[in-house]
């Protein structure tokens, strides 16, 4: 009864940041992303009746901290509907940990995939495992289809669900996630989503956020770079300014970070450059082009940040079993 799955991470363009239901992850509205190809999670899981504990394992470590208990808390919920049984863990990730990339996205989509795949019996279908993946982590539900993902809010755990909006190779768009800055966030983002369910700029952001996600879809369908790149660094900046004006404050922003907006800004506004950038509830700046300007890119940062270490992502696969296991 064992099982391993590879899942991404993945960047929002419309952001989730704020939820309706805390036990379920329901949001406050819809959300689009793109999965990335150069930030995976690979996670095996054995189910076995002779185990009297869940044993996790991150990065070969064995965890007995916060991290393991979110694990088998949300093993229990699938011990719930399947099998009484314990299970061994292990987890690892192509990118450093603790740096600001979800790693609870891929985490939770290659965790559900195993722990589901490990039980030998057909998969549930794959906008089930999405139901499966938010239960996890919110944003992990846009991770197990490949592409270009949209997750509608819903109203319950029945209706709250992700889609394909466009396979990978739709679109050759790159997001050069440069990372900024090691040090542990202050505000994680399930306080960060607390805080900012109860801010009172929210009700205007749900009232623009239709029209918004309907220009953005727009956007991607017709490969307009221009379009997409304002309206998400836009919403990159709104959700920016929520985090920032929220009480407590999230100032997740860097002097690093600042340096680089800047720096977009000006090779897009003075050089002609096509790029635009997207932020997270971090410090790390996803600067995105077309693929063809990623070299032009890449030599710029790296005169501006010469020790910045770069992640290069393309339009990522969904989740998938394989026989690759970490035990
Ligand atoms: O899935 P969570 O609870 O870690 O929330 C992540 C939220 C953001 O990454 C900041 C935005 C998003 O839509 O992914």
């Amino acid at each position: 009864m064992r099982a391993s799955a590879t899942a991404c991470s993945n960047i929002a363009f419309i952001k989730y940041w704020g939820k309706r239901d805390f036990d379920w992850n329901l949001p406050l509205n819809d959300s689009i992303s793109m999965n990335l190809s150069a930030a995976v999670t690979t996670t095996t899981v054995e189910w076995d009746p002779a185990l009297r504990q869940d044993e996790i394992y991150l990065e070969g470590e064995r965890v007995l901290d916060d991290r393991g208990l979110r694990v088998s808390r949300y093993l229990d919920r699938i011990r719930a509907d399947w099998y009484r049984m314990y299970a061994r863990v292990a987890s690892v990730n192509s990118f450093p940990a603790g740096t600001g990339i979800a790693s609870s996205a891929s985490g939770f989509a290659a965790l559900a995939s195993a722990a589901l795949g490990a039980f030998g019996e057909d998969l549930p279908s794959e906008v089930e495992m999405t139901r499966w993946a938010r239960r996890g982590s919110g944003s992990a539900c846009r991770s197990i289809q490949g592409g270009f993902v949209e997750w509608t809010a819903g109203d319950d755990d029945e209706s709250s669900f992700s889609q394909q909006f466009c396979p990978p190779d739709h679109w050759d768009l790159t997001d050069l996630v440069v990372l900024v800055s090691r040090s542990p966030k202050a505000i994680s983002s399930s306080q960060g989503h607390r805080i900012a369910s109860g801010h009172p700029f929210m009700a205007e952001r749900q009232k623009l956020l239709p029209a918004r996600i309907l220009a953005l879809k727009g956007a991607l369908a017709q490969r307009d770079f221009q379009v997409f790149g304002e309206i998400v660094e836009h919403e990159a900046m709104e959700v920016q300014g929520i985090m920032l004006s929220g009480e407590p404050s999230a100032l997740y922003l860097q002097p690093g970070t600042v340096s680089l907006l800047h720096a977009v800004r000006s090779w897009r506004e003075e050089d002609g450059l096509p790029v635009y950038f997207t932020l997270d509830a971090g410090p790390n700046v996803h600067i995105l082009c077309e693929s063809k300007d990623a070299p032009e890119l890449r030599r710029r940062i790296d005169k501006l940040a010469p020790r910045a270490e770069i992640l290069e992502n393309r339009a990522g696969p969904g989740a998938r079993l394989h026989d690759d296991h970490l035990f």
